[in-house]
């Protein structure tokens, strides 16, 4: 059996010509597990190392296209509107994007006037983008110049634990992002796993075979068994 990645010729036998991003070297794809490599940059906050800033939290590394543009200031207020829920949870933001410090100074006091919000987490300045690029923030057919909306949520060890990406015009869900760290958080904790739609407090998935000796002092609850591959808990309140 052979993969045929890129047809080079489409039915009609002409040329297909192959999206730029397909045709750069790929230096580093970002895999969940791969351990995030260090660096440094100038932020709202001032210079940053990113290893001794964000080891021992969860970290929130994303990239946002622009200051003072509309989705992103949604973005940025929704976050800064869940402080206590990112202090409970052990979680530090960072933002890159490439608009300069002072625009990004700028933007976050209209932010905060306008939102009622503290902008407590720092945004780095990446002016050539070359972070962005290394990190698959850049998306040539989306947009050039600056970066999509690309998430990355890396374990207090610095290993990449969920990575989401969406384009320029649909702005992320804090929710969303405050659903998965707290199920990677449960998961670490316990072993467990988390069914489809799984929302803090639902029924967690025992995923083996350990004995219900473990499963009540870790859950304080029995599991059931459903089927012999499906196998639930219940930690309740
Ligand atoms: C926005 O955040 O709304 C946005 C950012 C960059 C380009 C277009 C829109």
């Amino acid at each position: 059996m052979s993969i045929q990645l890129f047809a080079d010729r489409d039915p009609g036998n002409a040329l297909i010509k192959l999206p730029i991003s397909a045709r750069r070297t790929v230096r580093w794809l970002p895999r969940i597990g791969d351990k995030f490599p260090d660096f440094s940059l100038d932020t709202t906050q001032g210079e940053l190392r990113f290893r001794d800033w964000a080891l021992g939290s969860w970290t929130h590394l994303f990239s946002h296209p622009a200051a003072l543009t509309p989705v992103c200031t949604t973005e940025i207020a929704s976050l800064a509107s869940h402080d206590e829920t990112w202090k409970r949870l052990n979680v530090k933001h960072l933002g890159i994007s490439a608009s300069p410090i002072e625009d990004q100074r700028l933007w976050h006091e209209h932010v905060e006037d306008i939102f009622e919000v503290d902008i407590g987490f720092p945004i780095g300045h990446d002016p050539m983008l070359t972070l962005s690029q290394l990190f698959g923030m850049i998306h040539d057919e989306e947009a050039t110049g600056h970066a999509i909306r690309k998430s990355f949520i890396l374990t207090p060890e610095l290993r990449i634990a969920v990575m989401m990406e969406y384009p320029v015009h649909i702005g992320r869900s804090t929710a969303e992002l405050i659903r998965v760290i707290e199920a990677l958080q449960l998961v670490d904790a316990t072993g467990a796993a988390t069914p489809a739609d799984w929302m803090p407090g639902d029924v967690a998935l025992v995923p083996d075979e350990r004995s219900e000796t473990e499963v009540l002092r870790q859950f304080g609850a029995l599991s059931r068994r459903i089927i012999s591959y499906l196998r639930v808990v219940d930690p309740g309140p």
